[in-house]
């Protein structure tokens, strides 16, 4: 039926081993069944080991044939090739299972001469007693090894493996493996592509594997693998090689954070990547692209692999991943993923079959919004071919004869595909793996944070040792305070005049900003750089030392999506910080009251996501544990880039040893942000920022204050009216009018979601920033598949030569309104009458 010729394996083939290799962490199968089939004597690989001879494993075999065939010592390419052994008729081998699970199933197919059997002729199937593994297979006339390499859950206490030839024909085996796999190795629930949403259902699914590269790497033999994987090399596959350029680090300097470890891939494989060639220079808008030729009747799932080896700093490297040419992940920011450079993460995707025209598409590429750096990395990627619904891994027939449903009537004839790559397979758990710093115990003893820049001053009783006329942190004349601060890494020191002169001697038009602690002043340095002055108040109260500590810390903040502090002035009791200016103001301006022009759901995403990464860092990155305790819209800015950076942090450190924090913490905070939980017991912790960027992401969805006295008493807190209606299950009453059609109903659920669990009652309930990031990146990239999905329809609207399926036409037919957002018009049913904005 259907004509699959070979998928060639290059195989692996081993200079004789010189050193011992050591793999970085250990696995031993329970179940470990090696044969060199028509082999006389037992073989020892170079990886360490040892198939058993044909002899040895009689017991395993249960056939009417006796035919072994070999060769001398021809030059075949590994001394499994030497021998094989032919079935003329059905034959079996079986396996005793010690402990059920993922095992992994490798046939060796190599035909070498035989003066009476042509093995090159031989055509067979296989199957297990419930996956078709081959069907009408035949090498033809290979010269480099075939090597199926399966990966199944095994659930009964034998596991066999039947050859069966064709009529006229027969069957032959090399080698055969059966060897037990971690169970970590692949968990239920991948990423689905297209529709965007979780696979389940993987732990009952055969995989086998289609392509496992080492990206930017050289070839990675079994001798360098746990598990006796071979990693190929991507040249061959890479779409524009001028595009990339390969990068690589020494293995061992590569981490593996909770969750990943060195048998999900060896270290080999994140020390070696491609990365965007030139991304720096010119344009850098383009991908980077690898195609891999598939078999397109059935579904895969593909695992990509990445360790940022090639940023210097943290939350410098964000980029686009996509896969058939759909958003896979928008925005990954390894940095918030795994705290670290070099650090191991995966994540798998199911793709699904009716979306590929005989291919697989991997491509990385850049973000297109603003500032980070322009580059996109791509460390490892594991292809799978997974079992169809009878089970079978070729062909559309199941073990008992049933065929697949869909297949069949609108098959084309499948190409034929010819992979020049090594065996392995199987695939992984798509679990995110974040990593969270530990809190030293003792961290809250460090300082006592002031708030000298809480916009809500709430009076403090520290008293100011005032030194009249001179500076905090020593004199600043004779270049000597710049040396001091340049050593205490305090950024630029400015001198009074410099900045008076910068403010136009502090004039009340180049004020942009008013709190409890002073003003904020538009002001613009010598070279032209726009700078905001934050201008303590002379007559507040404020220790000389939690201004010091307040600046050191804060130049220790650098993250794209926190506003940086660029210097500061002590000068004459001054207390002046210098930040960066943020040309597009607060977010608040951009959603209600100020008539600007109302920003996309895209946009507003992108946002809270930026918004969502800065305070993720500041509960959790390299200056550990901030609190920010004022998170509202006004501190979120907008740099002209519409790149959103929290402001005004830094004003409070968490205390986790929750009893002292009663007595210093008194509640500051904006009315209508502020955490219930920590109003009425005092007690700060980082979920109360939590809880009020879920005001901010409701403000974002409905476009009103936080609170709003003018409206009737049941609208005047927005976090209590819209969570009525979300439990109504009636959010979109409440959605800012601007949006509708424009937002994907699915996406703006999760949104929704995210917004009702950063609101729960009680802090231990609520999610952790990280948690809410990954839900808003969900969110993203539910509304860029609808976008996507939108422009594609609209593409096959046009009357262009795009002639469309059965099944695309069909479903055009049934969405004539929605322009291809289906999945929403049941949520959200006025959505679909408004045509794309
Ligand atoms: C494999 O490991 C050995 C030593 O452990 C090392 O010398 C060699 O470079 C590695 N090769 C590859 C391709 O991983
Ligand atoms: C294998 O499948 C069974 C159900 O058929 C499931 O209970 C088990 O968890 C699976 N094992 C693994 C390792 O996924
Ligand atoms: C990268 O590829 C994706 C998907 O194919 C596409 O949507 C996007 O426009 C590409 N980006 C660039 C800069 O070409
Ligand atoms: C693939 O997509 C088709 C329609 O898009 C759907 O009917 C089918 O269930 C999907 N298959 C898988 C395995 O998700
Ligand atoms: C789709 O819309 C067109 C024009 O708007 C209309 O003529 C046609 O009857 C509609 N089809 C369905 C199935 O609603």
């Amino acid at each position: 039926m259907s004509s699959f010729l070979p998928v060639l394996f290059c195989i692996f083939f081993l200079p004789p081993l010189s050193s011992s290799a050591i793999p970085s962490a250990s696995f031993s199968p329970s179940d470990n069944y090696l044969i060199d089939c028509g082999s006389s004597v037992k073989v020892d690989m170079p990886d360490g080991r040892v198939f058993k001879s044909d002899q040895e494993a009689a017991t395993f075999l249960s056939s009417q044939d006796e035919i072994k065939v070999s060769v001398p010592s021809a030059p075949v390419p590994s001394p499994l090739y030497l021998s094989a052994r032919v079935f003329l008729s059905d034959s079996t081998y079986s396996f005793h299972v010690t402990r059920p699970g993922w095992h992994w199933i490798r046939l060796h197919l190599y035909p070498i001469k035989d003066p009476k059997y042509d093995l090159a002729t031989a055509t067979f199937s296989a199957s297990t007693d419930e996956v078709v593994l081959l069907h009408s297979f035949n090498t033809e006339k290979s010269t480099v090894a075939v090597v199926k390499e399966y990966l199944i859950n095994v659930t009964g206490e034998r596991l066999s493996v039947h050859l069966t030839p064709m009529r006229n024909s027969f069957a032959f085996l090399n080698a055969i493996e059966f060897v037990s796999a971690p169970t970590t190795l692949i968990s239920d629930t991948a990423s689905n592509l297209s529709p965007v949403g979780d696979f389940p259902g993987l732990s009952t699914t055969a995989f086998q594997t289609a392509y496992r590269i080492n990206v930017g790497g050289p070839l990675i033999t079994p001798r360098n693998d746990t598990l006796g994987r071979s990693w190929e090399p991507d040249a061959a596959f890479l779409h524009s090689k001028e595009a990339a350029r390969s990068v690589s680090v020494a293995p061992s300097v590569i981490k593996y954070p909770d969750g990943v470890t060195p048998l999900i891939a060896p270290n080999w494989v994140y020390a070696s990547a491609v990365e965007m060639a030139d991304a720096n220079v010119a344009n850098p808008n383009f991908n980077v692209t690898w195609n891999f030729n598939v078999d397109p009747s059935f579904g895969y799932m593909v695992r990509l692999h990445f360790a940022d080896i090639v940023s210097k700093a943290l939350n410098d490297l964000y980029f686009n991943v996509y896969i058939n040419g759909k958003p896979a992940i928008s925005g990954l920011d390894l940095s918030s993923l795994t705290s670290d450079l070099a650090s191991a993460y995966y994540k798998d995707f199911v793709v699904n079959a009716s979306m590929i025209a005989g291919r697989v598409t991997v491509q990385v590429g850049p973000m297109s919004q603003g500032s980070g750096a322009a580059n996109a990395i791509l460390n490892g990627v594991e292809i799978l071919k997974m079992s169809n619904s009878v089970k079978s891994l070729d062909g559309e027939f199941g073990v008992d004869g049933s065929r697949a449903d869909g297949s069949g009537s609108n098959r084309k004839a499948v190409a034929a595909v010819g992979f020049a790559m090594m065996f392995g397979a199987f695939v992984g758990l798509g679990a995110m793996v974040m990593k969270w710093h530990k809190r030293p115990q003792d961290w809250e003893k460090r300082n006592s944070f002031s708030s000298w820049l809480l916009p809500l001053h709430a009076g403090h009783s520290t008293f100011m040792t005032s030194t009249k006329g001179g500076s905090f942190l020593g004199s600043h004349k004779s270049g000597y305070g710049n040396f001091y601060s340049s050593t205490l890494g305090l950024g630029r020191y400015f001198s009074f005049s410099e900045l008076q002169e910068a403010t136009k001697c502090w004039d009340q038009k180049a004020v942009v900003g008013v709190g409890g602690f002073g003003n904020v002043y538009m002001g613009e340095l010598d070279d032209g750089t726009k700078v905001a002055v934050k201008r303590g108040n002379p007559q507040s109260e404020q220790g000389i030392t939690e201004f010091q500590t307040e600046i050191q810390m804060l130049s220790k903040l650098r993250h794209r999506h926190l506003v940086s502090l660029i210097g500061y002035c002590d000068e004459n009791s001054e207390m002046i910080l210098v930040y960066e200016y943020m040309s597009n103001g607060p977010v608040r301006d951009h959603l209600y009251g100020k008539n600007l022009p109302s920003l996309s759901w895209k946009q507003r995403l992108e946002i809270c996501i930026g918004a969502a990464r800065g305070l993720h860092y500041l509960h959790t990155g390299a200056a550990q544990g901030i609190i920010h305790r004022d998170v509202k819209t006004t501190n979120i800015l907008l740099d002209e880039n519409f790149i959103a950076k929290v402001a005004d942090f830094g004003l409070s450190k968490n205390a986790p040893t929750m009893e002292q924090t009663h007595v210093s913490t008194a509640v500051k905070g904006s009315f209508g942000y502020l955490d219930p939980e920590y109003f009425r017991r005092q007690q700060l912790t980082d979920k109360s920022d939590v809880y009020s960027f879920g005001v901010v992401l409701l403000e974002a969805l409905c476009a009103r204050p936080a609170i709003n006295p003018a409206l009737p008493r049941e609208q005047v807190n927005l976090a209590e009216w819209a969570m009525q209606w979300k439990r109504k299950g009636m959010l979109e009453k409440i959605l800012d009018p601007v949006l509708v059609g424009d937002v994907n109903p699915e996406s703006m659920k999760k949104f929704a979601e995210a917004a009702e669990k950063c609101l729960a009652e009680h802090g231990v309930d609520r999610p952790s920033m990280g948690d809410v990031l990954w839900n808003l990146e969900y969110a993203l990239q539910l509304q860029d598949a609808a976008l996507q999905g939108k422009a594609e329809e609209e593409e096959k609207k046009a009357p262009a030569a795009n002639p469309l399926t059965a099944q695309e036409q069909s479903n055009v037919g049934d969405d004539n309104s929605s322009s291809g957002t289906a999945v929403g018009s049941e949520v959200f049913p006025q959505v679909g009458d408004i045509k794309g904005r």
